[in-house]
């Protein structure tokens, strides 16, 4: 299927972060604030998860959630993600199916963690699966401000340019 197919197909819907996501599974049961403790603003499902397409015209710009964030590699060419650590540090990994080069088909991104992905390839897509526990909230969804951003880490400037949209 072409990224138009699967983006119809899936219903996939426009991320504020960039690419097209949909949700796909969300838990019935709730874990109660009062368990959760004060990084988390309400009640959130026991997890969630979604479809998340991105091409290679765009990125997904830096963001961070409170949880550890699984990603599934189901089709497509490699991503490029890239973390920022709360301390500064710089990582970034390959999710794809060049097992052999180094691409793992499943990554875990931490909690806390800034993070942003581009597809490597041109004319290309990367469809994958995210999900994360407590469930999604965009209560807990940050969208890095690019000064703001800067400022925390200096040294990470241009990486921090080129994948922040304001
Ligand atoms: N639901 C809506 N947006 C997101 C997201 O960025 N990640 C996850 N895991 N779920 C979402």
């Amino acid at each position: 299927m072409t990224k138009e197919e699967i983006i119809a197909h899936f219903d996939l819907k426009e991320h504020p972060e960039g690419g097209y996501y949909h949700e796909v599974y969300r838990s019935k049961d709730l874990i109660a604030q009062e368990a959760l403790g004060q990084k988390f603003s309400g009640d959130r499902a026991y997890s969630t998860s979604i479809y998340f397409l991105l091409t290679s015209e765009n990125f997904s710009a830096f963001h961070k959630v409170n949880q550890d964030e699984s990603w599934h590699f189901y089709q497509g060419t490699e991503i490029e993600l890239h973390m920022i650590s709360p301390e500064g540090e710089h990582s970034k990994i390959l999710i794809g199916h060049d097992y052999k080069n180094g691409q793992v088909p499943q990554f875990v991104v931490p909690g806390g963690y800034w993070f942003a992905a581009k597809v490597l390839q041109p004319n290309s897509f990367a469809f994958v699966g995210c999900g994360v526990a407590p469930g999604f909230d965009f209560d807990d969804f940050v969208l890095a401000k690019r000064g703001d951003l800067v400022k925390a880490f200096p040294n990470l400037k241009e990486l921090i340019q080129e994948f922040t949209r304001a």
